[in-house]
């Protein structure tokens, strides 16, 4: 174990990476395009505010809760 990142969108089975590939390929730039594409973040939502972080820096491995803290330290 020890590894304890969160890397992707569960529901859906994508890999931040995978998202990041796809919202480039695209032209995406906001989790919304993605949720009506029903490509990720649309199901339970947990990963949607990873995946905001993702499309904003390019960040695809995060520790729990980071997006949040980052948000807060803003
Ligand atoms: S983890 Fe992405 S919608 Fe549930």
């Amino acid at each position: 174990m020890g590894r304890n990142k969160v890397i992707k969108c569960i529901c859906h089975k994508r890999s931040f990476e995978e998202i990041k590939s796809y919202a480039s390929k695209h032209d995406l730039s906001l989790v919304d395009e993605l949720q009506n594409r029903d490509y990720c973040s649309n199901s339970c939502g947990l990963c949607a505010p990873y995946v905001e972080v993702t499309l904003e820096t390019g960040q695809t491995e995060f520790s729990p809760g980071e997006p949040f803290r980052k948000k807060r330290d803003k």
